[in-house]
């Protein structure tokens, strides 16, 4: 569909180029390089990585390359170049990330003629050694640390501080770009040094753009060069850093041993913020949660330090980790756990062109499935809705005859559909078959969108959300999408783990999932769309106990009134959360508007 390959013939064997996210072309957006690779030019760039990713040429401008700096003074000018190349980060045992980094510096006291035009940020210094006497900016503070910066005014400062929802632009105070875990460490302490909030960006996917820190002001810790991943074949523990996407990390887990772990289906998002929000996909049903595969985290917390934090060290902190992670510090490495990748995998799809009343008796029945032990652990639905039709699809890990068996008390309850589509695939083909699959909008787009996660629909509720879909939604001329999950239910992986194992995350008994998300391709989305997706949520929520539904974090809705999103997106994990949160962070430095607050 959006698949492209990038024929770079022109570049010469062993060149460096950089692997770009498939998905900046097709429906999942986002922005981004994946990481250096190695290309063997020609032909064979095209075939490297040839499911989710295109090499294309090192830009000019990327970051790996730390900007160059102009400082004008009245008195003095200075250039500083600093240009690091780097290989990928290689894990070794347990905790260590190795790196070759070459830095080569050049400083001039001379005049320039190449000073940086920025607007109120430009740094200005009076100091005549600014690397052993920082001025008082956290700029200084980071190059005096050897920290790599985008600086401020610098195209790759746009570029790194551009969010996936343009809806939302943010401008950071500083960019840190760090390439070692001492480099974090020294961000970290430059940011407390200047009283500055503090918050890592890895894939740069939240819907609320929480990775530039969901306001302005922030220092950005940008972990994009946090991307191996690596598996341990004896073991089957794959250490992956925090920034690799989740179209790498299949494919790397798959090429290095035929491993997988559970996770969402656009493969530029971040694994970083995914995993440690919950991470919610094609497998969910079967193989749970994305941070039902995380074991091991290292963070570097608010003093500067590294803490391991598992089931037997810290384990606090762990637990918070997995469903409340962006507010307890910078996570630099990963250790998951892994399953055999499926080498069945049934990919289906039957469309329906329902009437109201035809739709709200297959909502019931949907919710029934769900429930029931006739819903198989290995199947995986989603029950996509869009202006124009309803599409049931997803993934189930067997042979055809026993999905077919599996899934007909279902189908017969929705009637004919209108088309259907059932093949059988490996597992990196049914996890590139929803890569994109859903709608193609360019990057450059304005967006809304909101969650529910519902143990239980009441009649009544149905009733209103089913008519608010047919009354109010067909009738809103934008291309919104809403989709239900079957997320929980007595046969579902996720809702099989309970108490401290299964981390902060909140809703592991709803049995259905859903996102609604509305969008505009050009210009701004209005100010009155907003109440389209609310008053739909609404329907559900006026009438429903709070005990039946939350919202989930990783479809981060910004308008949420901050009295409630702490309630809504963590319920009984809440309290806990809050007093882990005064013990590692008390002045809530790892801090964006939606993040857990201390008590
Ligand atoms: C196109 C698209 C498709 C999506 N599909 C799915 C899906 O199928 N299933 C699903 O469950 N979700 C999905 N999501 C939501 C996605 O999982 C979340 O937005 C996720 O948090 C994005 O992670 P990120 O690293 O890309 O984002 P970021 O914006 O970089 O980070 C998100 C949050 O995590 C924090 N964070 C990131 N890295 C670290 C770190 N190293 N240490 C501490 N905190 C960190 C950030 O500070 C921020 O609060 C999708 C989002 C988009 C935009
Ligand atoms: C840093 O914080 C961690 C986690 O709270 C704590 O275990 C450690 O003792 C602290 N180190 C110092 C030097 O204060
Ligand atoms: C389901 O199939 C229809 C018809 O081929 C297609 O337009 C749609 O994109 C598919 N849906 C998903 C979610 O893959
Ligand atoms: C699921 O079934 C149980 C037992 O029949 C029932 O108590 C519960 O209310 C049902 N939940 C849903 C979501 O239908
Ligand atoms: C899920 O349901 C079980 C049984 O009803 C209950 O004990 C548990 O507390 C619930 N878990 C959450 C996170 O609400
Ligand atoms: C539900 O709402 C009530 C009233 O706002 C609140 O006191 C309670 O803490 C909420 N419960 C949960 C689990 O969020």
């Amino acid at each position: 569909m959006k698949f492209r390959h990038l024929v770079v013939s022109s570049l010469v064997a062993g060149s460096t180029v950089y692997a770009q996210t498939q998905s900046l072309w097709g429906q999942c957006g986002g922005i981004g390089y994946t990481g250096a690779t190695q290309c063997a030019g020609g032909s064979a760039c095209s075939t490297l990585n040839a499911y989710y990713f295109q090499c294309v040429p090192q830009p000019t401008t990327s970051s790996t390359s730390t900007t160059t700096t102009a400082v004008t003074t009245t008195t003095t000018s200075r250039t500083t170049t600093t240009t690091t190349t780097t290989t990928p980060i290689t894990t070794t045992s347990s905790t260590t990330l190795s790196r070759t980094t070459t830095t080569t510096s050049t400083t001039t006291s001379s005049r320039t003629t190449t000073t940086t035009s920025t607007t109120s940020s430009t740094r200005t210094t009076t100091s005549s050694s600014p690397a052993t006497q920082p001025t008082g900016t956290i700029l200084d503070c980071l190059n005096s640390k050897s920290v790599p910066q985008a600086l401020p005014g610098s195209s790759s400062f746009t570029f790194e501080a551009r969010g996936f929802n343009l809806r939302l632009p943010f401008t950071p105070a500083a960019i840190a770009m760090p390439t070692t875990v001492p480099q974090v460490q020294a961000a970290v302490l430059c940011g407390v040094q200047y009283k500055l909030k503090i918050t890592a960006k890895a894939g740069g996917h939240s819907y609320a753009n929480h990775g530039i820190g969901g306001e302005n002001g922030h220092l950005m810790i940008n972990m994009k060069y946090f991307n191996s991943v690596t598996l341990d074949t004896t073991t089957n523990i794959a250490t992956i850093g925090p920034g690799a996407r989740l179209g790498n990390v299949a494919q790397a887990l798959y090429n290095q041993g035929k491993r997988a772990i559970s996770h969402g289906t656009c493969p530029g998002v971040g694994i970083g913020g995914h995993v440690l929000h919950g991470g919610y996909g094609y497998s969910s049903h079967t193989r749970g949660l994305a941070l039902d595969w995380l074991i091991e985290a290292q963070v570097v917390v608010i003093n500067g330090t590294i803490v391991t934090a598992s089931a037997t060290q810290n384990s606090d902190l762990f637990w918070a980790l997995r469903g409340a992670g962006g507010s307890y510090g910078i996570v630099v490495s990963m250790k998951f756990n892994t399953f055999p990748a499926p080498d069945s995998n049934v990919v289906y799809n039957y469309s329906y062109n329902w009437n109201q009343a035809q739709a709200r008796t297959s909502l019931e029945a949907l919710q029934a499935y769900a429930n029931s032990t006739q819903f198989p652990r290995e199947l995986n639905l989603r029950f996509w809705v869009g202006v124009y039709n309803v599409q049931v699809v997803g993934v189930y890990y067997g042979d055809r005859s026993t999905f077919d068996a599996a899934i007909s008390p279902l189908l017969s309850k929705f009637g004919t559909p209108a088309s259907s589509s059932v093949s059988v695939m490996n597992w990196l083909n049914s996890l590139n078959n929803y890569a994109y699959a859903t709608m193609s909008p360019p990057i450059d787009y304005d967006y809304f969108a909101k969650s529910l996660m519902t143990t239980q629909l009441s009649p009544a509720a149905m009733d209103a959300f089913v008519a608010y879909w047919f009354n109010t939604a067909k009738s809103v001329g934008r291309s919104w999408y809403m989709m239900i999950d079957l997320h929980g239910g007595p046969t579902s992986y996720i809702g099989s783990i309970t108490g401290d194992a299964g981390g902060a995350y909140a809703h592991r008994n709803a049995t259905f999932k859903y996102q609604f998300y509305d969008s505009v391709y050009s210009g701004s989305y209005p100010s009155d769309g907003f109440g389209f997706l609310n008053g739909w949520v609404n329907t559900v929520t006026s009438i429903s106990q709070n005990t039946t539904w939350g919202m989930y974090i990783n479809y981060a809705d910004p308008t949420l009134p901050s009295a409630e999103y702490g309630n809504d997106y963590w319920r009984v994990s809440y309290p806990r959360l809050r007093s882990i949160k005064s013990l590692y962070d008390p002045d809530d430095v790892f801090y964006n508007p939606q993040a857990v607050q201390p008590l």
